[in-house]
C-alpha cells in the first residue's frame, strides 16, 4: 500500500467522523468557462439527428472502433457530437445546466478537438466554447502525425476525422472538494466521453477512448499548461 494511488484511495476517503467542516469561498469560485478572446472563431451549425436512433439501438451498437474509413464527418455532425458530450442543455435558477453530470456542477473538464478530416473545417487544434457554441482556433496544420505520436503511436489518431481531447481545469472542482476533487475530475471525464461515444453511434459514427497518451505531448498541441490544466483522455471519431 505505498504507491501514490493507493495512499490517494485511503487519504481521499469520506469518513463520517472526519469529515472537512471548511465554509466555501465564495469570492474565490473559479470561472466555469474558459475563453480565448484572441481566437478566430467558428460558427457550429445547428444540427438535429435526421433520424434519432433509440437509446436501445445505440447501447448494443457501441463497441470500440480503431479503423476508420478515409472520409470526412460534417460540420453539422461534429456540433452534435460536441454539444451531446458537454454542452449546455438547461438552465435553472440562473444556472447553466450541461449534457453529462458533474459533481457540484462545477465543471472542470475542458474540450479541445484536433480535426483532421472535418468538411469545410481546416485541418488544426481547436478549443470549444460551450457558452456561445463556437470553436476557438489554436493552431491551424496538419496534426495528425504528431496526435499519434503523442497516443503512444495508435495510429488511428491519424485516421480519424477528429480526436476530441479533454483536460481538467483543477482548481474549479479543487475549490470545493480539495484532494478528493481528482476523483470527480476523472468521473465526469468519463461521463463526457461515454456521452460522446453513443451519440457518435447514434449518427453511425465510431470512437474509441484512448488513455495511453504522453500527457505534456498533448498538452503542447493544444497549449495547456500541465498543472493548473492538463490532458485526461482523448477519444477518436471517424467513420468506420
Ligand atoms: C479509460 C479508457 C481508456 C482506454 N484507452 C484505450 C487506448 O489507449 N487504446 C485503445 O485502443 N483502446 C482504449 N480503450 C478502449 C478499451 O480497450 C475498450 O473499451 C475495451 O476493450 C472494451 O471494448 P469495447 O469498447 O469495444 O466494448 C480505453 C477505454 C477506456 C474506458
Amino acid at each position: 500500500m505505498d504507491g501514490i494511488g493507493d495512499r490517494f484511495q485511503q487519504d481521499t476517503k469520506y469518513d463520517p467522523q472526519k469529515m472537512p467542516g471548511h465554509m466555501l469561498d465564495w469570492a474565490a469560485k473559479p470561472d466555469l468557462y474558459k475563453e480565448y478572446p484572441q481566437a478566430e472563431k467558428i460558427e457550429l451549425p445547428e444540427f438535429e439527428p435526421s433520424k434519432a436512433m433509440s437509446l436501445d439501438k445505440t447501447l448494443r451498437q457501441r463497441k470500440s472502433i480503431r479503423d476508420f474509413q478515409d472520409r470526412p464527418v460534417s460540420m453539422g455532425q461534429l456540433a452534435y457530437l460536441l454539444w451531446a458530450s458537454t454542452g449546455i442543455q438547461r438552465v435553472e435558477d440562473g444556472y447553466e445546466f450541461r449534457t453529462a453530470p458533474s459533481a457540484g456542477a462545477l465543471y472542470p473538464i475542458e474540450t479541445y478537438v484536433v480535426a483532421n478530416n472535418v468538411k469545410i473545417l481546416e485541418p488544426g487544434a481547436y478549443h470549444y466554447a460551450i457558452k456561445s457554441h463556437q470553436l476557438e482556433l489554436l493552431q491551424q496544420r496538419d496534426l495528425r502525425r504528431q496526435i499519434a505520436a503523442a497516443a503512444l503511436g495508435q495510429g488511428m489518431c491519424a485516421t480519424a476525422a477528429v480526436v476530441f481531447i479533454w483536460t481538467a481545469v483543477f482548481e474549479r472542482c479543487k475549490w470545493k472538494y480539495g484532494q478528493r476533487a481528482y476523483r470527480y475530475i476523472y468521473l465526469d471525464a468519463g461521463h463526457i466521453a461515454e456521452n460522446l461515444a453513443l451519440s457518435a453511434v447514434s449518427l453511425n459514427l465510431g470512437t474509441c477512448e484512448i488513455g495511453a497518451l504522453y500527457d505534456d505531448q498533448i498538452n503542447a498541441i493544444i497549449g495547456t499548461d500541465g498543472v493548473e490544466e492538463s490532458a485526461i483522455c482523448m477519444t477518436a471519431v471517424g467513420v468506420p
